[in-house]
């Protein structure tokens, strides 16, 4: 079966089921639970709206939620047991989601095809390039997945530096120390103009510039209209202690993102 309505809302009806099952009386289970129920449900909202600024058709934006909807379908059985978001620490989450989907046979309804490209796109999302020797339209929902997943990952991060003074969450802040300065592995990869290694990171700051540099793993004109709209590299920016590396890096940034901006207003 291909992905019409009805089927789309069943596969809703067990997310929300499937997510119900990890609800313990556990204070901090059940916030870092709620934030990826939350988050899940964010990018199903901005993968619609990417998909269709893009002109997708109505069975393709019902795929794409989809997909966006089981991404982190791992993250709730990381969490159980391993108490981290962190996948180095624990399993990759990806990869941990592919595997509920199939052991509980979710995707058993739909045409082969159809599954194949949602367990793909779920396995590919977290890598940190974008995976070879794939079928055009896997590639691109695969691509349309890491832009969704990323605005809203900034926007959560965002959020949550800005909150002076809230609760402290450290699945969040993936156990980096909160130290001045930034390393110098980090400066070096933002000023090559790509993303940061992850055995760079050495305090919050890193992954604050982290962050930054998923603006050079952006692939669609209306995700980066989103990220200039919203202010996000300003906002990321306003966190990380002032210096002169800081400003250098931050004017990268920018001058990349208007560049892009200028590409996809030329193209649309
Ligand atoms: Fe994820």
């Amino acid at each position: 079966m291909k992905m019409d309505e009805e089927t789309l809302e069943r596969l809703k009806r067990w997310f929300a089921s499937y997510v119900q099952t990890f609800e313990s009386g556990d204070h901090d289970q059940h916030m870092n639970i709620a934030l990826k129920e939350e988050h899940t449900r964010r990018v199903c909202k901005e993968i619609l709206a990417l998909g269709r600024r893009l002109g997708l058709n109505d069975e393709d934006l019902r795929l794409a939620e989809t997909i966006a909807l089981f991404h982190d379908v791992g993250r709730f059985e990381q969490y159980a047991r391993y108490h981290t978001f962190v996948d180095r620490r624990s399993a990759d989450h990806a990869r941990l989601g592919t595997e509920i989907l199939q052991e509980k046979g979710v995707l058993d309804e739909l045409d082969r095809p159809t599954q194949d490209i949602i367990l793909r796109t779920v396995s590919y999302h977290n890598r940190m390039d974008l995976p070879r020797d794939e079928t055009e339209r896997c590639l691109f929902f695969t691509k349309l997945l890491r832009d969704a997943d990323k605005l809203d990952i900034w926007r959560v991060v965002i959020d949550y530096c800005h909150r002076n003074g809230g609760e402290k969450n450290s699945a969040l802040e993936l156990g980096l120390p909160d130290t001045p300065g930034i390393s110098e592995g980090v400066y070096q990869d933002m000023m090559a103009g790509g993303m940061v290694k992850i055995d760079h990171l050495e305090n919050l700051n890193d992954f604050k510039l982290l962050l930054m540099g998923w603006i050079y793993d952006i692939n669609f004109g209306p995700t980066y209209e989103a990220i200039h709209e919203r202010q996000y590299l300003e906002s990321i920016c306003d966190v990380i202690p002032r210096s002169e590396k800081i400003e250098e890096i931050f004017a990268q940034v920018r001058s990349s993102l208007d560049e892009k901006l200028e590409e996809a207003s030329g193209s649309s």
